[in-house]
């Protein structure tokens, strides 16, 4: 098989939702349809239960199972398949959106009963920021929930997206009978209790079907019927091209848990869904089907074993064929570095591979030369953009709690940093070390990891910064700037990077400041 047909095969994606909504159990139905896992169960879940925010082994066992299941690659229907995860937990915003860097489509899950919520709006917002293409699946259609054409309204409402319905209800709750697929132009009518198994369809090609009446009654077929009449005059008809592009969203209902609806969706996005795509780098546009090999950086993981401080750096290839033992550039350190045992990932498994092409992600061992967002290529100097920092919500000085381990601490707090687990902002005027991380939980996970994996100790201390925003201005030789710099200079910080931020201790005063000085843009994120 040569290069574009390794291409055309992949289709790389994530399943966002709200915790709860049924992404591990849709997670898991598709591995089963794919022929990866033989039982329902097998998938672990990798959301941090409800209450267990401060139960560091409770961190401990979700980083060991989240790195089990940061791919899931399946095969279906002659494509190869990889779901990348994407935790639930808004802790762990930050890592669903650098996941969302490497993926070329998304699946939203949305629980009928809850509609649209607080999370699913956050992540489908930076989707269609980058116009990746969205499906939307509305889930536990065997539960009572709100009606289907209210749904469609909210998607539209709160998520900005325009939909277009593939598959509609019949029925909801106890009386939820099946499916109509609009995508096949079928019905697919339900049978069978069985939680674990797929359950049996019985396929209606057209509505005058004489069967259909007796399987779901005439009032049943009566309102389904009103319903498609209602679908085509308020919807747009599905077109593959807009939803490409990001600018039309089909929907899909069902039950994950019973397997109801999630073979229409999985067929219907083997056929629609892109395969992996160009991806703007620094330079130029690289394409997939470039010769040359070309990937970044989207996650970092460290190893659980705090005896190995190695690392595992997850790379979504872009272009070309990566090859073990193969000496690739590390465009950001300028060196050169080969991988004897790459991993690829097959449902839960990873194993050594020889060659991976685009869309596939490999797990590169690390001992600390990768950072996110780091490119990896053939030798070409580019480097991908797209996955920035965002600005943090919480804010912390950071104290070395043994002064024997001073060096320990750097380190840890170094690879810590690289693996975005928080950033480090270091104070202009003093040289003190503060923590920003974008929620509550992560300064105990630095804190057990410090002392677990590095032996070293820190505290941390209140600090009264209510945002960080990178600033740029034009020319810095102007007035304005020169005198922000020496005004601010008590608020005023570099990033890992060196790049300069200010710390702003109340929404009031960043205000002010912009204000006060508009020759300075103040950005909420660091790639600008
Ligand atoms: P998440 O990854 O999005 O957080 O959700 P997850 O799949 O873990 O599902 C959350 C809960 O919703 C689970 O119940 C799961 O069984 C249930 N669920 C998922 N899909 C459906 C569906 O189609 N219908 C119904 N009725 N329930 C569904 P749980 O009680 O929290 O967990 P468990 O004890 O069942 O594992």
């Amino acid at each position: 098989m040569d290069l574009r047909q390794e291409i055309q095969k992949r289709r790389t994606f994530g399943i966002i939702s709200h915790p709860d909504a049924g992404k591990t159990t849709l997670t898991e139905k598709l591995l089963l349809y794919g022929g990866a896992i033989q039982e329902a169960g097998a998938v672990k879940s990798n959301k941090i239960k409800k209450g267990a925010t401060s139960d560091f082994m409770e961190i401990e066992r979700q980083r060991g199972i989240s790195v089990a299941t940061s791919v899931l690659a399946f095969n279906y229907r002659s494509k190869k398949i990889n779901i990348l995860d994407t935790p639930g937990h808004k802790d762990f915003a930050e890592d669903t959106f650098r996941t969302l860097t490497a993926v070329d489509s998304v699946i939203v899950v949305i629980d009928v009963a809850k509609g649209v919520e607080e999370q699913t709006e956050k992540l489908v917002e930076v989707c269609r920021m980058r116009k990746i293409p969205i499906i939307v699946f509305i889930n536990k259609l065997d539960r009572e929930g709100k009606d289907a054409f209210d749904l469609l309204d909210e998607v539209e409402q709160k998520l900005g997206l325009k939909v277009s319905p593939l598959s509609f209800p019949i029925g909801m709750g106890y009386d939820f009978k099946g499916i109509y697929n609009l995508w096949e132009q079928n019905v697919k009518i339900f049978k069978g209790e069985n939680k674990q198994k797929i359950a049996e369809t019985i396929t209606h090609n057209s509505l005058a079907d004489a069967g259909l009446a007796e399987s779901i009654g005439d009032a049943a077929l009566a309102e389904l019927k009103e319903s498609l009449e209602l679908i085509e005059g308020v919807y747009p008809p599905f077109d593959q091209q807009a939803y490409l592009e990001g600018n039309l969203q089909p929907v899909f209902f069902g039950s994950a848990l019973n397997n109801f609806g999630v073979q229409e969706l999985l067929d219907c996005f083997v056929d629609i869904a892109p395969p992996p795509l160009a991806k703007y780098s620094d330079k130029r546009t690289v394409a997939p089907d470039e010769s040359a090999f070309s990937g970044f950086v989207f996650k970092i993981h460290a190893n659980m074993d705090p005896n190995h401080r190695d690392r595992l750096a997850f790379i979504k290839i872009v272009s070309g064929t990566f090859k073990r033992n193969t000496p690739y550039l590390h465009v950001r350190n300028k060196k050169k570095l080969k991988f004897s045992s790459p991993n690829a990932f097959f449902a839960e498994k990873k194993e050594v591979v020889d060659v991976s092409f685009p869309g596939d992600i490999i797990g590169l061992h690390d001992t600390g030369n990768f950072k996110i967002g780091d490119t990896l290529s053939s030798g070409e100097e580019i480097h991908y953009k797209g996955i920035p920092s965002f600005s943090p919500e919480h804010f912390r000085f950071i104290n070395n709690a043994d002064p024997m381990k001073a060096k320990q601490l750097n380190k840890g707090i170094d690879q810590l940093m690289d693996e975005g687990v928080a950033q480090l902002f270091t104070l202009n005027l003093n040289g003190r070390k503060v923590i920003g991380t974008v929620g509550a939980l992560q300064f105990e996970v630095i804190q057990y990891r410090l002392e677990h994996e590095y032996s070293a100790k820190c505290t941390f201390e209140n600090l009264n910064v209510h945002k960080a925003c990178w600033v740029s201005t034009e020319t810095e030789e102007n007035d304005n700037y020169q005198d922000f710099l020496k005004v601010k200079q008590k608020f005023l910080a570099q990033d890992k990077q060196g790049q300069l931020v200010f710390l702003a201790d109340s929404a009031f005063s960043l205000q002010m400041t912009q204000q006060k000085y508009p020759e300075i843009t103040f950005h909420f994120t660091s790639e600008f």
